[in-house]
């Protein structure tokens, strides 16, 4: 499983990608709405051209040609902007010209396997199942991510599971063991992921003794 960062914001991005592990990057409209004073343009073209991989920009349009006008300018960006399109019918239409003219989706807002397997056949890239909001509702978000895998698996389908909505470590291992080829994560989460109470004491233990040692 390769791991996004789910942000707009640069300094979070640019931490996360000095770690060596970043193989992208997506935002939606409430991340970028976070970053006051902030032309969508011109973050996209800063993150783009730090991150090599993928860079998921939403459209705001709802209707098929709204989208893919718009999915076409933010295309232009730069080579690796994937157009982030919210699943509905006219999502679709847009995602299926989108990928005769080459440009890379990512279908958001996925909900169902249903959802998964339409997005897919339209010609997705990816597809992004919302773990941590479909737990909110008493759904197991976790068990999506099963069924979409072994769906897509049986067909031979190439599109990507992007597990999105990522809310605490244990989604991002469960996600990782269920088949996602992606995790998309907060910073915070992110970083979380690199601690451990034992590794902390065991650089304490080191250190300590390291200071206390006499040299023959
Ligand atoms: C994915 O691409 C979305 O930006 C994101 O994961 C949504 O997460 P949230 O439910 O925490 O807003």
């Amino acid at each position: 499983m390769k791991f996004f960062i789910d942000t707009a914001n640069l300094d979070e991005i640019r931490e996360a990608h000095d770690l060596g592990l970043l193989a992208g990057v997506t935002t939606n409209p409430s991340l970028v709405a976070k970053e006051k004073g902030v032309s969508f343009h011109d973050r996209l073209k800063e993150i783009t051209s730090l991150v090599p991989g993928s860079v998921s920009a939403e459209v705001i349009a709802l209707d098929a040609e709204g989208m893919i006008k718009e999915g076409r300018e933010l295309a232009a960006i730069a080579p690796n902007i994937t157009v982030k399109v919210p699943m509905t019918p006219d999502g679709l239409k847009a995602v299926h010209a989108f990928s005769k003219e080459g440009i890379k989706t990512n279908v958001t807002l996925i909900f169902n396997a249903n959802q998964a397997l339409l997005a897919a056949r339209a010609g997705a890239t990816y597809v992004s199942p919302f773990l941590g909001r479909l737990d909110d509702i008493g759904q197991n978000g976790l068990d999506l991510i099963s069924t979409i895998s072994e769906i897509f698996a049986i067909h031979g389908i190439e599109t990507e599971i992007i597990a999105a909505s990522i809310r605490h470590p244990l989604h991002v291992t469960e996600a990782a063991l269920r088949g996602a080829h992606i995790a998309t994560i907060p910073y915070k989460v992110l970083m979380g992921l690199t601690k451990h109470p034992l590794t902390d004491k065991g650089i304490e233990a080191f250190l300590n003794d390291w200071n206390s040692r006499t040299e023959a």
